[in-house]
């Protein structure tokens, strides 16, 4: 059975399943929006395999992390831009 890992969204505490990626993450908990377009409009993940770059958020500070590409982890923190 997966275990629960905790990390932060934004500074809000979260939790997901061991083995999600955080943009799956993100979509669970309701958070459509990882980034914002240069014209400001929301964007989020759209090809989900690591093309498309829409799913960009930081994660411990290192920006321009492609959500789909990366397993949440224990005490991670992300940030999303939009
Ligand atoms: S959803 Fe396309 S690169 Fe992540």
């Amino acid at each position: 059975m997966p275990q629960a890992i905790e990390f932060t969204i934004n500074g809000n505490s979260v939790s997901a399943r061991e083995g999600q990626t955080v943009a799956a993450a993100l979509a669970n908990l309701g958070i459509c929006a990882s980034r914002r377009s240069v014209s400001g409009e929301p964007r989020g993940p759209l090809c989900g395999m690591g093309i498309c770059f829409e799913c960009e958020v930081t994660v411990d500070q290192k920006p321009h992390v492609r959500g789909c590409q990366l397993l949440v982890h224990q005490g991670m923190k992300v940030q999303t831009g939009a």
